[in-house]
Protein backbone atom coordinates (compact mmCIF):
# COMPACT_ATOMS: atom_id res chain seq x y z
CA UNK A 1 0.00 0.00 0.00
CA UNK A 2 3.49 2.30 0.59
CA UNK A 3 4.14 2.39 -3.32
CA UNK A 4 0.62 3.74 -3.81
CA UNK A 5 1.31 7.20 -1.78
CA UNK A 6 4.74 7.64 -2.01
CA UNK A 7 6.62 9.66 1.02
CA UNK A 8 4.66 10.45 3.89
CA UNK A 9 3.28 14.29 4.90
CA UNK A 10 3.90 13.67 8.38
CA UNK A 11 6.70 10.98 9.15
CA UNK A 12 5.76 8.56 11.81
CA UNK A 13 8.75 10.30 14.26
CA UNK A 14 7.52 13.82 13.30
CA UNK A 15 3.59 12.39 14.84
CA UNK A 16 5.47 11.21 17.68
CA UNK A 17 6.79 14.14 19.11
CA UNK A 18 4.45 16.43 18.25
CA UNK A 19 1.74 13.82 19.82
CA UNK A 20 3.93 13.73 22.92
CA UNK A 21 3.84 17.57 23.18
CA UNK A 22 -0.04 17.58 23.33
CA UNK A 23 -0.30 15.11 25.74
CA UNK A 24 2.28 16.84 27.96
CA UNK A 25 0.15 20.13 27.75
CA UNK A 26 -2.73 18.51 28.35
CA UNK A 27 -1.48 17.26 31.50
CA UNK A 28 -0.37 20.33 32.46
CA UNK A 29 -3.75 21.82 31.81
CA UNK A 30 -6.32 19.29 33.17
CA UNK A 31 -3.86 18.88 36.66
CA UNK A 32 -6.28 17.93 39.28
CA UNK A 33 -9.11 18.33 36.97
CA UNK A 34 -11.69 15.38 36.59
CA UNK A 35 -11.02 15.11 32.70
CA UNK A 36 -12.95 12.24 30.52
CA UNK A 37 -11.49 11.97 27.18
CA UNK A 38 -13.58 11.09 24.34
CA UNK A 39 -12.78 9.87 20.50
CA UNK A 40 -14.80 10.10 17.72
CA UNK A 41 -14.96 7.19 15.51
CA UNK A 42 -13.72 5.91 13.21
CA UNK A 43 -11.12 8.53 11.94
CA UNK A 44 -9.65 9.64 15.12
CA UNK A 45 -8.93 5.87 16.56
CA UNK A 46 -5.14 5.74 16.13
CA UNK A 47 -4.59 9.33 17.63
CA UNK A 48 -6.57 8.69 20.22
CA UNK A 49 -4.78 5.47 21.43
CA UNK A 50 -1.73 7.46 21.14
CA UNK A 51 -2.91 10.51 22.59
CA UNK A 52 -4.02 9.26 25.95
CA UNK A 53 -0.92 7.03 26.24
CA UNK A 54 1.05 10.69 26.62
CA UNK A 55 -1.64 12.16 29.02
CA UNK A 56 0.27 11.18 32.74
CA UNK A 57 -3.46 11.87 34.19
CA UNK A 58 -6.30 9.38 35.70
CA UNK A 59 -8.29 10.34 32.82
CA UNK A 60 -11.55 8.28 31.91
CA UNK A 61 -12.04 7.19 28.11
CA UNK A 62 -15.13 7.11 25.99
CA UNK A 63 -16.22 7.39 22.57
CA UNK A 64 -18.89 8.63 19.71
CA UNK A 65 -19.49 7.65 16.27
CA UNK A 66 -20.05 10.64 14.43
CA UNK A 67 -20.62 11.08 10.11
CA UNK A 68 -20.71 13.85 8.12
CA UNK A 69 -22.29 13.27 5.06
CA UNK A 70 -23.06 16.31 2.06
CA UNK A 71 -26.81 15.84 1.70
CA UNK A 72 -28.49 15.45 -1.32
CA UNK A 73 -29.28 18.54 -3.31
CA UNK A 74 -27.04 20.57 -1.37
CA UNK A 75 -23.72 21.03 -0.51
CA UNK A 76 -23.94 21.82 3.33
CA UNK A 77 -22.68 19.01 5.23
CA UNK A 78 -24.57 16.88 7.65
CA UNK A 79 -23.52 14.92 10.76
CA UNK A 80 -25.40 12.23 12.36
CA UNK A 81 -24.45 10.26 15.56
CA UNK A 82 -24.48 6.66 15.56
CA UNK A 83 -23.69 6.63 19.39
CA UNK A 84 -24.17 7.77 22.93
CA UNK A 85 -21.68 8.57 25.15
CA UNK A 86 -21.23 5.62 27.96
CA UNK A 87 -20.12 7.80 30.67
CA UNK A 88 -21.66 11.11 32.52
CA UNK A 89 -20.70 14.25 31.36
CA UNK A 90 -22.28 16.59 33.95
CA UNK A 91 -19.39 18.67 36.03
CA UNK A 92 -16.81 17.12 34.32
CA UNK A 93 -13.86 18.45 31.63
CA UNK A 94 -14.48 17.08 28.77
CA UNK A 95 -11.94 17.01 25.93
CA UNK A 96 -13.10 15.58 22.11
CA UNK A 97 -10.44 13.86 20.14
CA UNK A 98 -10.74 14.90 16.56
CA UNK A 99 -8.78 13.37 13.50
CA UNK A 100 -9.52 16.60 11.10
CA UNK A 101 -11.11 19.42 11.70
CA UNK A 102 -12.03 20.80 8.02
CA UNK A 103 -14.66 22.93 7.36
CA UNK A 104 -15.64 22.65 11.28
CA UNK A 105 -19.40 21.14 10.77
CA UNK A 106 -18.77 18.16 12.50
CA UNK A 107 -16.95 19.40 15.73
CA UNK A 108 -19.55 22.53 16.26
CA UNK A 109 -22.13 20.15 16.04
CA UNK A 110 -20.76 17.77 18.76
CA UNK A 111 -19.24 20.07 20.74
CA UNK A 112 -22.89 22.00 20.58
CA UNK A 113 -24.49 18.47 22.04
CA UNK A 114 -22.03 17.99 24.54
CA UNK A 115 -22.50 21.66 25.93
CA UNK A 116 -26.24 20.81 26.73
CA UNK A 117 -25.13 18.01 28.88
CA UNK A 118 -24.11 20.76 31.33
CA UNK A 119 -20.22 19.65 31.26
CA UNK A 120 -17.94 21.59 33.33
CA UNK A 121 -16.07 22.47 30.18
CA UNK A 122 -15.83 21.18 26.77
CA UNK A 123 -12.57 21.35 24.41
CA UNK A 124 -11.35 19.85 20.90
CA UNK A 125 -8.02 18.01 20.18
CA UNK A 126 -7.69 17.62 16.59
CA UNK A 127 -4.63 15.89 15.16
CA UNK A 128 -5.45 18.02 11.91
CA UNK A 129 -7.13 20.95 10.85
CA UNK A 130 -7.74 22.93 7.53
CA UNK A 131 -8.09 26.24 8.55
CA UNK A 132 -8.27 27.35 4.83
CA UNK A 133 -11.59 25.27 4.29
CA UNK A 134 -13.56 26.72 7.53
CA UNK A 135 -17.14 27.28 7.06
CA UNK A 136 -18.17 27.45 10.31
CA UNK A 137 -16.25 28.74 13.61
CA UNK A 138 -15.15 26.37 16.16
CA UNK A 139 -12.59 27.03 19.04
CA UNK A 140 -9.87 24.74 19.00
CA UNK A 141 -7.65 24.01 21.87
CA UNK A 142 -5.05 21.84 20.39
CA UNK A 143 -4.02 21.23 17.31
CA UNK A 144 -1.73 18.98 16.13
CA UNK A 145 -0.63 20.02 12.27
CA UNK A 146 -2.36 22.69 10.19
CA UNK A 147 -2.17 21.79 6.62
CA UNK A 148 -3.41 23.50 3.20
CA UNK A 149 -6.85 22.32 1.68
CA UNK A 150 -5.56 18.71 0.23
CA UNK A 151 -7.30 15.47 1.26
CA UNK A 152 -5.46 13.12 3.74
CA UNK A 153 -5.63 9.67 4.22
CA UNK A 154 -3.94 7.31 6.90
CA UNK A 155 -3.58 7.43 10.46
CA UNK A 156 -7.03 6.79 10.98
CA UNK A 157 -8.50 8.73 8.05
CA UNK A 158 -9.91 7.82 4.83
CA UNK A 159 -10.88 7.77 1.34
CA UNK A 160 -14.35 5.57 0.84
CA UNK A 161 -13.49 3.73 4.34
CA UNK A 162 -10.21 2.70 3.14
CA UNK A 163 -6.43 3.24 3.95
CA UNK A 164 -7.26 4.01 7.58
CA UNK A 165 -4.61 1.52 8.64
CA UNK A 166 -1.99 3.38 6.48
CA UNK A 167 1.09 3.98 9.29
CA UNK A 168 1.35 7.52 8.38
CA UNK A 169 -0.54 10.31 6.96
CA UNK A 170 -0.09 10.94 2.93
CA UNK A 171 -1.84 12.85 0.39
CA UNK A 172 -4.13 11.25 -1.85
CA UNK A 173 -4.32 11.55 -5.53
CA UNK A 174 -6.46 15.01 -6.04
CA UNK A 175 -8.01 13.48 -9.30
CA UNK A 176 -9.13 10.70 -7.18
CA UNK A 177 -10.98 13.03 -5.04
CA UNK A 178 -12.07 15.22 -8.00
CA UNK A 179 -13.43 12.13 -9.46
CA UNK A 180 -15.40 10.98 -6.71
CA UNK A 181 -16.89 14.39 -5.77
CA UNK A 182 -18.97 14.01 -9.32
CA UNK A 183 -20.10 11.24 -9.05
P1 LIG B 1 -15.74 18.80 8.77
O1 LIG B 1 -17.09 18.58 9.38
O2 LIG B 1 -15.84 19.42 7.41
O3 LIG B 1 -14.79 19.56 9.67
O4 LIG B 1 -15.12 17.40 8.45
C1 LIG B 1 -14.71 16.54 9.42
C2 LIG B 1 -14.72 15.12 8.91
O5 LIG B 1 -14.58 15.01 7.48
C3 LIG B 1 -13.52 14.42 9.50
O6 LIG B 1 -13.80 13.89 10.78
C4 LIG B 1 -13.21 13.39 8.46
O7 LIG B 1 -13.99 12.23 8.66
C5 LIG B 1 -13.63 14.03 7.14
N1 LIG B 1 -12.47 14.64 6.45
C6 LIG B 1 -12.24 15.95 6.22
N2 LIG B 1 -11.09 16.14 5.56
C7 LIG B 1 -10.57 14.90 5.36
C8 LIG B 1 -9.37 14.41 4.73
O8 LIG B 1 -8.50 15.15 4.23
N3 LIG B 1 -9.20 13.06 4.72
C9 LIG B 1 -10.10 12.21 5.29
N4 LIG B 1 -11.22 12.60 5.89
C10 LIG B 1 -11.45 13.94 5.92
MG1 LIG C 1 -14.24 10.26 7.63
Amino acid sequence: MSQIFGKPLVTQEAMRARIKDLGKQISLDYQGKDLLVVGVLKGAYVFFADLVRVIRLPIQIDFLIAKSHKAIGSPAKKVKVWSELTEKINNRHVLLVEDIVDSGVTAQFLVKNLMKKKPSSVAVCALISKPANRKVEVDLRYVGFEVPPTYLVGYGLDFKQKYRNLPYLAKLDPKLVQEDSQS
